[in-house]
C-alpha cells in the first residue's frame, strides 16, 4: 500500500491554482478513522463517500468493518476519473471500488439514500464557479431549504446540503470542512435550517498542533449530524493531539471518564448558533459597546496595480512626478512593525527601498498634468493597464480611490497578531489594512480609543467577529470589525463612557 503523506500546498503557483480549482485536499488517516467510527456506530450495511478521491474513507471503513465484524458495502462518487486509478494504488481493489460512479454528486446525485455518509467535499470558492453552475446550485438550495443562500457560498456548502438530502432517516453524516461554512455571510441561514431539521451531535475543532491539513491555510472542522429530531444540546470538541483513539470512543457513543487528547464541552444550540459553531463558547459577559459605537471602518485603497501606482519617493523623483501628485501610503502589513507608525518609520521604509507614495492625479484633466506624468500614464496605457479588471471600471482609468488618512489602522489578517496601529504618519493604507475612523477627531479621544482597542482582552474578542484560517490566523472584514465587542470596564477606565452615553443612553437596568 502506498503511504499517503500529509498534503502540503504546492509551491508552484499553477499547481496551487489547479488544486484550488478541483478542491483536492486529502483527509489524513487518523481523522478518517474517527469520522468513519461516528458514521458506522449503528452498524449500517452501506456507506457512501460522495467525493472518494484517493479513498481514505473507504480504507478506514474497511478497517472498521474488519474489527467490528460488519458486512459493509461501499458506495462512492468522484468527478475525476483519475481518482479511481489513484485509489487502486493506495490499498483498495476493484471490488472495493465497484460501486464508485464518476459524476457530480451535487447536481446529479444518486437516487438511493444512505444510512452512513462520510465526506471531505471539494473546497471550491464561489468565484471559481461558473455562472451556470452558480445558477443550478442556487436553484438546488432554494428547492431544499426554501430560501436563497448568499451567492458567496462555496461549492462545499451545497455539497453539505446534498449530503444531508442523501441521508436516510436515522442515518449519520461525518463531514470535514473549512470553518468558513459557519463564518460566511450565508452561515446563519444555513445552520438555522440544518439544526431545525437534523440533530447536530458534535462539532470537532482542532488546535494548531492537531490540524488535519498542516501547511494549508484552513481552519478545519468536523460536523457529526444525524437525520433525527433536532436536540437542544451538542458536544463541542477540541482535538489537541493528532490521535483518533479518544475521538473514536467519544463519537461512537462510548464516553470516557477522562480525556487527554480532546476537550469536550456541552453547548446549547442557541448559544452556539449566536456565537458561531467554529468559535469557543461565549463567556456569560455581554459587552454593551462595540467598536462601531465609537468609530467607522473602511477597507484600504485598492489600486488595481501596485507596481504602477505605488512608488518609492526616489522612483517618483526619477520619473519627474511632483510630490503634490503623491499621497503618503503604506502597502504591506509587515511594513509596520509594532503598534505605532510615525514619519520616522516612513523614512526607514524609504531607506529600505519600500514604496511609500501613491500616485493620485484626481481632479486634474490629462492636459493639466505635468508632461512627465502624462508620459508615465501613456506608458501604463501602452502596457495595457487600462484594460485590467478593476482599473477598467474607473474613469479615467488612472483615477485613484481616495481615503482620508485614518488615525488608527487595523492589520486584519494575522497569525495571532491582528493589531490596531496608531497612525501618526498620516499615511493611507492599501488593501492590506483597514482604516478606523474615530467618531471624534480630537487626539485625546483617538488615543483613549486606541488604548481600549489594543488591550489583549479586546484583541481576544476578534475571534468572535473574524473568520478563522489555519495556524490561528483570523481575518476581519470592515463591517465585522465594527461589531467587535469592547469590554465595558476598559471603555469605562479609558473614560469613553461619557461619550458612549451620548450614543447609547443608559437603560432601566444600568
Ligand atoms: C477534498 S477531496 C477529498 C477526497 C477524499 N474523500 C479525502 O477525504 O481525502 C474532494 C474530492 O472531490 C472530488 N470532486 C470534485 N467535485 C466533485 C463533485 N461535484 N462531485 C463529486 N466529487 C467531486 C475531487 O476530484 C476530489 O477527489
Amino acid at each position: 500500500m502506498r503511504p499517503i503523506c500529509h498534503q502540503r500546498l504546492p509551491k508552484d503557483r499553477c499547481e496551487r491554482e489547479a488544486l484550488r480549482q478541483t478542491g483536492q485536499f486529502w483527509t489524513p488517516d487518523w481523522v478518517a478513522e474517527f469520522m468513519v467510527a461516528y458514521a458506522l456506530q449503528d452498524r449500517p450495511t452501506w456507506l457512501l463517500d460522495p467525493s472518494v478521491g484517493t479513498g481514505v474513507f473507504f480504507r478506514a471503513a474497511k478497517r472498521y468493518a474488519a474489527v467490528n465484524r460488519l458486512e459493509l458495502t461501499l458506495f462512492g462518487r468522484d468527478v475525476d476519473p483519475d481518482m479511481l486509478a489513484h485509489a487502486q494504488t493506495s490499498g483498495l481493489d476493484a471490488t472495493d471500488l465497484r460501486h464508485v460512479e464518476i459524476g457530480d454528486f451535487v447536481l446529479n446525485p444518486p437516487s438511493e439514500k444512505f444510512p452512513a455518509i462520510v465526506a471531505n467535499p471539494p473546497y471550491i470558492r464561489h468565484h471559481r464557479l461558473s455562472a451556470s453552475q452558480k445558477a443550478s446550485l442556487r436553484d438546488f438550495a432554494r428547492a431544499t431549504i426554501g430560501r436563497d443562500i448568499d451567492g458567496r457560498a462555496g461549492f462545499h456548502v451545497y455539497f453539505l446540503l446534498r449530503s444531508l438530502c442523501a441521508l436516510k432517516s436515522g442515518g449519520r453524516l461525518a463531514y470535514i470542512v473549512s470553518a468558513d461554512i459557519c463564518e460566511g455571510v450565508f452561515a446563519d441561514t444555513l445552520w438555522k435550517w440544518i439544526t431545525s431539521q437534523y440533530k447536530l451531535d458534535a462539532v470537532i475543532t482542532f488546535s494548531t498542533d492537531a490540524t488535519p491539513f498542516p501547511g494549508v491555510d484552513t481552519n478545519a472542522l468536523v460536523f457529526c449530524i444525524q437525520n433525527e429530531r433536532p436536540a437542544e444540546r451538542f458536544a463541542w470538541v477540541t482535538c489537541t493531539c493528532p490521535d483518533a483513539a479518544e475521538l473514536v470512543s467519544l463519537l461512537s457513543g462510548r464516553k470516557l471518564q477522562e480525556y487527554k487528547t480532546v476537550e469536550v464541552y456541552e453547548r446549547t444550540l442557541v448559544e452556539a448558533l449566536s456565537t458561531g459553531l467554529s468559535r469557543a463558547p461565549a463567556q456569560a459577559v455581554t459587552n454593551r459597546y462595540t467598536l462601531g459605537d465609537f468609530a467607522s471602518v473602511m477597507r484600504g485603497i485598492a489600486t488595481g496595480d501596485n507596481d504602477f501606482f505605488f512608488l518609492t519617493r526616489r522612483r517618483a523623483k526619477e520619473l519627474g512626478i511632483p510630490e503634490s501628485l503623491l499621497v503618503k501610503a503604506v502597502g504591506r502589513m509587515r511594513d509596520i512593525v509594532g503598534e505605532d507608525f510615525s514619519n520616522e518609520d516612513v523614512e526607514r521604509l524609504e531607506d529600505r527601498g519600500r514604496p511609500t507614495r501613491l500616485l493620485n492625479v484626481n481632479g486634474l484633466s490629462f492636459d493639466q498634468l505635468p508632461v512627465a506624468v502624462q508620459k508615465y500614464l501613456k506608458e501604463g496605457e501602452a502596457r495595457g493597464l487600462d484594460k485590467k479588471t478593476l482599473i477598467r471600471t474607473r474613469k479615467p482609468w488612472y483615477r485613484m480611490e481616495t481615503r482620508k488618512s485614518p488615525p488608527i489602522l487595523f492589520a486584519y489578517l494575522g497569525r495571532r497578531n491582528a493589531r490596531f496601529i496608531r497612525n501618526r504618519a498620516g499615511v493611507v493604507p492599501l488593501t492590506c489594512l483597514l482604516c478606523v475612523y474615530p467618531k471624534q477627531a480630537d487626539t485625546a479621544f483617538v488615543d483613549r480609543l486606541w488604548k481600549v482597542l489594543s488591550h489583549p482582552q479586546t484583541i481576544g474578542n476578534l475571534r468572535a467577529v473574524g473568520k478563522s484560517y489555519g495556524g490561528g490566523a483570523i481575518k476581519v472584514e470592515p463591517r465585522a470589525l465594527e461589531r467587535l465587542p469592547l469590554p465595558d470596564e476598559l471603555v469605562r477606565a479609558a473614560g469613553l463612557d461619557d461619550y458612549a452615553k451620548t450614543v447609547k443612553p443608559p437603560t432601566l437596568f444600568d
